[in-house]
């Protein structure tokens, strides 16, 4: 069973006052970096695995994409994406990503931005989700890199006197499975994997990986926030686009 974290009020609210800053890191640098990578979704049908708002379900649209299926299991962030990013191509649904199955189409882009490392068992959502995929189909995700899922405790940062991160204190990265941490609140579940583990679990189920970005601020998005330096020492997620030849 997933743990339903964006449904918890406090979590939720935080979360949202987040994602509502022009100046987050979503907006400044890993949403620059997958979309990057989309291709031409003229007549496409996609589907957005943790879609949450919706935002990027409307892009995918406003992009010429044929049909859109956005699912996310917290049904607070699906009455937002109903509300906010509602679209004549795009089809909302409460559901774990698990359940994909269930659904009746197969999709030429599954996407996913910053929700997979919530998924314990990643070798069976990634069987689902190249079966949901037609031929030629592409996988493109973002999650938490693995070096930021790694830790089991904090620390996280050895800081100077002044408060300035010197290094990331990296630990466990070989020890693959749950970690709790405190994010808004205390007891968020994740799930941490080595990057090998990742990689080779696409190309066993048979994904030929075509790109691995760990991506990193531009000039612009540093002047506007001066402490995304900290990207230098390891970048916060990961992004991978493969292919179902
Ligand atoms: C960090 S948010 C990202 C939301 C959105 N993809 C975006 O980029 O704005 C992670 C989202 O994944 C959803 N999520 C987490 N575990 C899930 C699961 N097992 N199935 C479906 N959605 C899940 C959460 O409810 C949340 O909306």
């Amino acid at each position: 069973m997933s743990q339903n974290l964006f449904d918890n009020s406090e979590f939720f609210e935080k979360y949202k006052a987040l994602r509502d800053k022009a100046y987050n890191y979503n907006n400044l640098v890993e949403q620059p970096a997958i979309k990057a990578l989309l291709p031409d979704l003229s007549g496409l049908k996609v589907l957005d695995l943790g879609c949450g708002f919706g935002s990027n379900c409307t892009d995918f649209m406003k992009r010429g994409a044929a049909h859109v299926v956005g699912v996310d299991i917290s049904s607070k962030m699906i009455d937002v994406a109903k509300k906010e990013n509602a679209g004549s191509a795009i089809e909302y649904s409460v559901m774990d990503m698990m359940d994909i199955p269930k659904l009746s189409h197969t999709f030429d882009l599954i996407f996913s931005s910053l929700a997979i490392h919530y998924v314990k068992d990643f070798a069976h959502l990634v069987k689902i989700i190249y079966e949901k995929l037609n031929p030629g189909g592409i996988l493109l995700f973002s999650q938490e890199h693995p070096i930021t899922t790694a830790p089991k405790f904090g620390p996280v940062w050895t800081k100077d006197d002044a408060g300035n991160r010197l290094y990331y204190n990296l630990a466990d990265y070989m020890v693959s499975g749950e970690r709790h941490v405190y994010w808004f609140i205390d007891g968020v579940e994740k799930y941490h994997r080595p990057l090998s583990e990742i990689l080779n679990t696409l190309i066993s189920t048979g994904f030929r990986i075509e790109k691995v970005v760990e991506p990193l601020p531009s000039q612009d998005a540093l002047e506007k926030r001066p402490e995304l330096a900290d990207e230098f020492h390891k970048t916060s997620c990961i992004i991978i686009k493969a292919i179902k030849d």
